[in-house]
């Protein structure tokens, strides 16, 4: 399993950190055997496995159960997200969710925004977590920013991004997500900071990538952002198979002499 250290010397020597979401225990037993460097418990897991339209869903039990999974199928290391306003219930409801989410088998949490969270984020470190910021496009504020959109598009903007990370890293964070900005903004950043910082729709100037496994492997049939490079026609390749499935079923042919006792 790599480290936060790990992480921060990859950033110094240059080298791409991978990481991609997981859900559940299957996929963590695939992700296991590949060459990602580390696992994001996302709060996406709300909009990808359970179907709600935004993250607001998500639970702070829905997040264990989830981890817990993911964890009993790997031993990467693992980022769980801290849920919709789970964060801002009161620093000890805030902790009972950071150790439920813990002992699930998270080696760290990542927490959206920097405004309000700063504090709680320095006593979260200090417990002995590590925390994952994140930035730009965050999808807990979705009806803020009016819809899936660029961020950081404008000079104001787009340096409070840059200040909201500067504060992430003195704060303690270990590493600052950057979602959906510019590639200069977020080289600009990656340049200022000594932690590394992990892009989706940032372009390639960050010192790593994460993106959601189903939308890796082409599962979200029509999901195609700018951003997206889908590995694998997943969801065309599994609908053959279930049909292919299907017809030998009905056609007889399935079970055969080979898979019959
Ligand atoms: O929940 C998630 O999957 C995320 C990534 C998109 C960074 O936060």
């Amino acid at each position: 399993m790599k480290t936060v250290q790990e992480f921060r010397i990859m950033k110094k020597e240059n080298k791409r950190i991978s990481i991609v979401t997981c859900y559940d225990y299957w996929s963590a037993r695939i992700i296991d055997e590949s060459n990602v460097d580390a696992v994001l418990v996302g709060d996406s897991g709300a909009m990808v496995m359970h179907g709600y339209p935004t993250t607001i869903n998500a639970t702070v039990e829905m997040m264990c159960n989830h981890t817990a999974s993911v964890r009993r199928g790997t031993d990467k290391f693992i980022i769980t997200d801290i849920p919709f306003l789970a964060h801002k219930k009161g620093e000890e409801e805030l902790f009972r969710s950071v150790d439920v989410l813990m002992k699930a088998g998270s080696n760290a949490i990542k927490i959206e925004a920097a405004d309000g969270n700063i504090e709680l984020i320095k006593n979260i470190i200090s417990s002995g977590v590590p925390v994952m910021g994140h930035l730009g496009l965050t999808p807990q504020s979705i009806n803020k920013f009016g819809g899936f959109k660029l961020q950081g598009t404008d000079k104001i903007s787009s340096n409070k991004i840059l200040n909201d990370a500067k504060k992430l890293e003195t704060a303690g964070c270990f590493s600052i997500v950057l979602e959906v900005v510019p590639s200069l903004l977020a080289k600009s950043i990656t340049e200022k900071l000594k932690i590394p910082t992990i892009g989706i729709g940032a372009g390639k100037y960050t010192s790593g990538q994460v993106l959601v496994l189903q939308d890796l492997l082409g599962l979200s049939k029509n999901f195609s952002p700018k951003f997206l490079r889908k590995y694998l026609n997943g969801y065309d390749i599994i609908l053959e198979a279930l049909n292919n499935y299907s017809s030998d079923v009905k056609q007889r042919t399935f079970p055969g002499k080979e898979e019959s006792y």
